[in-house]
């Protein structure tokens, strides 16, 4: 999505804007520009494509300014253009704005804003509006000039504003798109997001829903709606510069694979006890709230959906209660059943995920109680939730998410183990033998990642392949789904997964010669099912890749290829089998040369509908 970064300070503001910009490239973007208040004017520089052509275009600049804002775009409204592009201004050049999010009632305010003050737009976008609303307002207040421009806008915004006449002051504001402050020695910052401003501030302010941030390079001052004052914690960023950095992969995915052993390892210690009872620091859902929920649903997009799917037959099989997984999208305007018996779990790797979000409100509007599995602190999605179990995968930067994948299962086995030992459902040995099988994960998938030159080999030989199936039973179903979106995404094979027990009923029409098929069979209790499956597909001359626990050779008689995992309990196998679809996801991707990271057409966070 888009990214917006501000900064006040001494002097060196095109230097900061731009650092920062580039910190947020990974959210996707097409476009980008930046804005400064220059001797009673505001020049702005802006550019479609890589912020590396911006910097072209301000090389020759010789000014510089001691604030200025700027922004990465990813298009929602008009294409992406020079003219498209952010910041935006109004007519006489006194203010500019940048802006993440989208006004739903641009077209209205528009039409008003032409017809009464007889203004001329020069882009197709939503966000000029809020330029030209402000500049209508500006009588030398920005502050007041922002609050008043709000209070006509719908939608979704994080903005920030300067203007020409207050070359020392930021005003942002937000509503349902993240907005961060960072506090520094003589400067402060403001951004969508921590990477931004990491390299010169450790110290943030999180900006809740219509907060609006008064920043100067002596002061960040918050406002709640009613314009008062809020005083704010401060939280201490302990990430260090380099963890968005790549660490010597190619790729910040492959480092991200490879951060799975210790992002699940960090996951599951945070949230043990020296007794190994759960830790619920954090949680205020109690036994009694425990005992008197009878639905859950799990709610969530894309990879954190999966991991929904995997974490509906993991709580019911050691919960007893009937767990719904929906994709949020769908969730929101299906009428669903909730009350005060309901627990709602969204899941959301970013925390800002709009569709997940407003499926949240949704729920706790209807009395449902909400504990969501987020991977970034203090975000949206974290922050309106009633409990919190965080991710600890740390900055996830590629597009294609996996180590906060991994990180969101462990969180499903956790809040399953306590839910179904609280229920008295699951006693000491199994909560033990289950315990144990999650403490060996991290040792096990680095077992498989040492091995990752075979799956490396397997992607060589495939790569071409342009009709790929992910097939699996049970738990195994759910990781289909995630091994195939990761390969669609990232090496945009028209990849397709479907439950093993379906393909008779139409799909297994498409088996033929040109087809490659992982046939994943991790699960005993439905291993010959499997086998069987496996045999109905080799018949038809597809190519079939098994993913089965070691030792179990009759599936290497009946296909090309098998990768194996190390043992372990059914359960816990969809951690250890899906690393093998990652790294396969990859190494294609790589083969076919397409921009791993950061894929075409896709963000790093959709904020928007
Ligand atoms: C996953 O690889 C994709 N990038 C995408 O499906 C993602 O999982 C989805 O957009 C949800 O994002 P979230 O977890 O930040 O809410």
């Amino acid at each position: 999505m888009c990214g917006i970064v501000g900064f006040a300070g001494k002097d060196g503001a095109k230097e900061k804007v731009i650092d920062g910009l580039k910190r947020l490239e990974y959210r996707g973007y097409d476009s980008a520009g930046i804005a400064l208040p220059i001797n009673g004017k505001i020049e702005i520089r802006k550019h479609v494509g890589e912020i590396a052509n911006l910097e072209k275009i301000i090389q020759d600049d010789d000014f510089d300014s001691s604030i200025g804002i700027g922004h990465t775009r990813w298009a929602t409204h008009g294409a992406p253009s020079d003219v498209n592009s952010h910041p935006h201004a109004n007519r006489d050049n006194s203010i500019a704005i940048v802006h993440n999010g989208i006004i739903e009632n641009y077209i209205e305010l528009k039409a008003w804003l032409s017809s009464d003050y007889g203004i001329k737009f020069k882009s197709d976008t939503d966000s000029e509006v809020i330029a030209h609303l402000i500049g209508i307002y500006y009588d030398g207040d920005l502050h007041q000039a922002v609050n008043k421009a709000v209070e006509q806008m719908r939608g979704a915004y994080a903005i920030a504003a300067i203007a020409a006449d207050e070359p020392d002051k930021i005003v942002a504001v937000r509503k349902d798109a993240p907005l961060v402050a960072g506090q520094g020695d003589g400067f402060n910052f403001i951004a969508s997001d921590i990477p931004a401003m990491l390299k010169y501030v450790r110290s943030v302010y999180f900006i809740e829903n219509n907060e609006t941030v008064v920043l100067t390079k002596d002061s960040i001052r918050i406002y709640n709606e009613e314009g008062k004052i809020v005083k704010r914690e401060l939280y201490h960023v302990s990430w260090n510069a380099d963890a968005a950095e790549k660490d010597g992969y190619d790729h910040f995915m492959m480092k991200e694979i490879h951060e799975q052993p210790k992002a699940i390892e960090e996951t599951l210690v945070r949230r043990l006890n020296p007794d190994d009872s759960i830790n619920l620091d954090g949680i205020s859902m109690t036994k009694e709230d425990l005992e008197q929920f009878n639905k859950i649903y799990i709610v969530a997009c894309g990879t954190a959906y999966h991991a929904g799917l995997v974490g509906k037959l993991t709580i019911e099989r050691m919960a007893a209660i009937p767990v719904e997984v929906d994709v949020a999208s769908e969730f929101r305007y299906r009428e669903p059943f909730i009350d005060d018996k309901t627990l709602f779990i969204a899941i959301s790797q970013s925390g800002e995920t709009l569709d997940t979000l407003e499926a949240l409100r949704e729920a706790k509007k209807k009395g449902a109680r909400v504990l969501s599995v987020v991977n970034v602190v203090g975000s949206s999605v974290a922050r309106e939730s009633d409990d919190v179990f965080y991710t600890w995968a740390g900055p996830e930067i590629a597009v294609a998410s996996t180590k906060a994948y991994t990180t969101q299962l462990i969180c499903m086995y956790l809040i399953a183990l306590y839910m179904g030992r609280t229920k008295g459902l699951v006693d000491d040995t199994r909560y033990e033998s289950i315990l144990s099988e999650l403490k060996a994960l991290p040792a096990k998938v680095e077992s498989i990642l040492n091995n990752k030159k075979k799956i490396e080999s397997i992607a060589r030989k495939y790569y071409k392949r342009e009709k790929v199936f992910f097939v699996g039973r049970g738990l195994d179903s759910g990781v289909s789904f995630e091994g195939s979106l990761k390969l669609k995404e990232i090496s945009y094979i028209n990849s397709f997964a479907i439950a093993a027990g379906e393909l008779k009923h139409g799909t297994i029409a498409l088996m033929e010669e040109d087809a490659l098929v992982f046939a994943l069979a991790t699960q005993d209790f439905l291993y010959e099912k499997m086998v069987s499956n496996v045999k109905e597909i080799a018949a038809r001359g597809a190519r079939i890749i098994g993913v089965a626990k070691e030792g179990r050779k009759e599936l290497a008689e009946i296909t090309d290829e098998v990768i194996y995992i190390p043992e372990a309990d059914d359960i816990v196998t969809p951690v250890l089998a899906v690393v093998p679809l990652q790294l396969f996801a990859y190494y294609v991707a790589k083969e076919r040369g397409c921009n791993i990271d950061k894929p075409k057409n896709l963000a790093k966070s959709v904020t928007v509908e």
